[in-house]
């Protein structure tokens, strides 16, 4: 087993975080710290999301009532919308200790087996990116989260024989950017799944004003609804570019984060009208200036914008399809009238509307 395969520390993939791409110029301290420390210790402090969080309430206080571990929860969703933040709060209102660990950190079955057996009842089991396990683990997992059981191979060849070890029972916590890309078996393991969808703009303000006050920022009513329609419907980009802002406010001698601050802040790190970003727009600017509007497959698009297609595909590609700027057809990515309209070009004639497909439910996604 590798020593790391879990750790008690906060785990962020910052890899896939739209946001890592606003540079922090002031270098304050490590944005997981900040993270942290603005994350709700209550359901009851998280806002937004609220069918998701009245099921979440529901199935743990069923549990809590009933005294035996609820259900396992697989949470799925963009970056940034609060799938950590609802793992650490089932933990908390659980009150239960949680294991953290992510699929990138369990290469062999054998370090999930070990991360399993010593699990005491009750406790929650974190599994962030979720769908990056390794296949032998992923069937190890899904036959512990049915049996609350493990097969341990001692030997190797044909004298290699399988141990049944028992283990306590326990929840399983998983969150994945992709749900699409888990087998189906372990899908459906999961007797909850919750999908985070994008912010509404009231959600971020209220976000935002409790943000304000932990990091004890004066910020008025204009200042935060101008930074919340412009954060890309997530939270953790909320957060970052209510930092920004303050940031602005400061230097210029301003004391308050206020409407023309952000203003000027986010034009400074290129954030536009409608909320896109550099990477946002760059992906528009492919599809309507090299590809005519597209359809372009996502690997090809994700080459002529230099990114990972995985990036292109978890982080610009579902808030463009959301907002309409972006169309998904079975053969590839499509430019809508408003993303030509939102870079100043002129739509081609008789652009047609292709029905979207619907987003980030993880099916049918592997074409194109
Ligand atoms: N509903 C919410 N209410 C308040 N803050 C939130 C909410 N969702 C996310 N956040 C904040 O946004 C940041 C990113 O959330 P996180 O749970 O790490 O996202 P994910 O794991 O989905 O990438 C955290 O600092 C958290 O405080
Ligand atoms: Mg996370």
């Amino acid at each position: 087993m590798s020593g790391d395969g879990f750790s008690s520390e906060m785990y962020e993939d910052s890899s896939l975080d739209a946001t890592a791409r606003i540079v922090d110029p002031s270098g304050e301290t490590d944005e997981r710290t900040v993270e942290m420390a603005l994350r709700p210790r209550r359901l009851s402090e998280f806002s937004g999301q609220s069918r998701v969080r009245d099921q979440l309430s529901l199935v743990l206080e069923a549990a809590r009532r009933r005294g035996t571990p609820p259900d396992h929860v697989l949470l799925s969703g963009p970056p940034g919308l609060g799938k950590t933040t609802l793992a650490m709060l089932i933990g908390t209102e659980l009150e239960r200790p949680i294991r953290i660990t992510s699929g990138p950190a369990i290469q062999h079955a054998g370090d999930l087996a070990a991360v399993l057996s010593s699990l005491t009842e009750g406790e929650v089991l974190f599994l962030d990116e979720i769908h990056r396990m390794s296949r032998s683990a992923e069937e190890m997992l899904y036959l512990a989260m049915e049996d609350f059981r493990v097969d341990v191979i001692v030997g190797k060849g044909p004298g290699a024989t399988a141990i049944p070890l028992e283990l306590a029972p326990f929840t399983v916590v998983g969150a994945t950017t992709r749900a699409g890309l888990l087998p189906a078996p372990l899908r459906d393991r999961f007797g909850f799944t919750g999908h985070l969808d994008f912010y509404a703009t009231d959600d971020l303000v209220a976000i935002l004003h409790r943000s304000a006050r932990l990091l004890d920022v004066a910020a008025d009513p204009d200042g935060i609804t101008e930074i919340a329609r412009r954060s890309r419907g997530t939270p953790r980009i909320a957060n970052r570019l209510l930092r920004r802002v303050r940031d602005w406010a400061q230097v210029h001698g301003r004391h308050v984060v206020d409407e023309a601050a952000a203003h000027a802040a986010l034009a400074l790190f290129d954030v536009d009208d409608r909320g896109l970003d550099r990477l946002d727009r760059a992906v528009l600017d492919a599809l309507c200036r090299r590809f005519g509007g597209g359809p372009v497959g996502l690997s090809t698009l994700a080459v002529a914008v230099g990114e990972e297609a995985d990036t292109v595909e978890t982080v610009a590609e579902p808030f463009l399809v959301r907002e309409g700027f972006m169309v998904r057809t079975p053969r590839g990515r499509a430019a809508s009238a408003l993303a030509w309209e939102h870079l100043g070009l002129t739509p081609p004639a008789g652009l047609d509307r292709q029905p979207a497909l619907p987003l980030d439910t993880g099916e049918g996604r592997f074409g194109a």
